[in-house]
């Protein structure tokens, strides 16, 4: 089970852990998932366990954000709230640049993922990844979500928006966290 309503990390973590089938949250359209708070691993680990309880099946959970070095770390783990309620993520892009408009080059950011896996017998297990890149001046590119349109990954001149999906799953955070969760799962269940 994969506890997401975000359709961007739906697809990449289906996508990441190919060869295992995993069913969507949308089959439970009961299970309502948590608010969440301000740690990435309480928030994951929340979330995968609210629905290994609910369906009684392993459940697969990431939370995730981008830290800004300039902005203090912000907005990390409110990334996916940054700006407010009822902004949009080109919405929210545009405020991260305006907030970033008086700073010099490189602005230096990291993605940060933390995923989660929960098993019906109340076991949980945690993997967490980074992806470190900059901030640049204006989006570029059609894919990905969020705030890939302006971020560019460290020793890439493309956005994560413009690389092809495998090519960012290689190198993402949510790769490097999943592929890790992975390599703990066959020994565990
Ligand atoms: P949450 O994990 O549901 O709290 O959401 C994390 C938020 O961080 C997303 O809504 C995006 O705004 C941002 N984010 C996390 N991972 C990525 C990514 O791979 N690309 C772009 N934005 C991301």
């Amino acid at each position: 089970m994969l506890a997401s309503g975000n359709a961007g990390k739906q697809k990449e973590i289906a996508a990441i852990l190919a060869g295992d089938e995993i069913l969507s949250l949308a089959a439970f359209p009961a299970i309502v998932l948590p608010e969440e708070g301000d740690d990435y691993e309480q928030n994951a680990c929340t979330k995968a366990r609210t629905v290994a309880l609910a369906t009684g099946l392993p459940s697969l959970a990431d939370d995730s954000g981008l830290e800004v070095d300039a902005l203090g770390g912000r907005p990390g783990v409110f990334s996916a709230r940054y700006g407010g309620p009822g902004l949009d993520d080109r919405a929210r892009m545009e405020r991260l640049l305006e907030a970033l408009s008086d700073v010099a080059e490189p602005r230096v950011a990291r993605f940060v993922c933390l995923a989660a896996c929960a098993l019906p017998d109340g076991r949980t297990f945690t993997a967490r990844g980074l992806c470190e890149g900059r901030i640049l001046r204006s989006p570029r590119g059609e894919g990905g979500f969020g705030y890939d349109p302006i971020f560019a990954p460290q020793s890439s001149d493309r956005t994560c928006a413009e690389l092809d999906p495998a090519e960012k799953d290689r190198i993402s955070h949510r790769g490097e966290a999943f592929r890790a969760l992975a390599r703990l799962l066959p020994e565990l269940t």
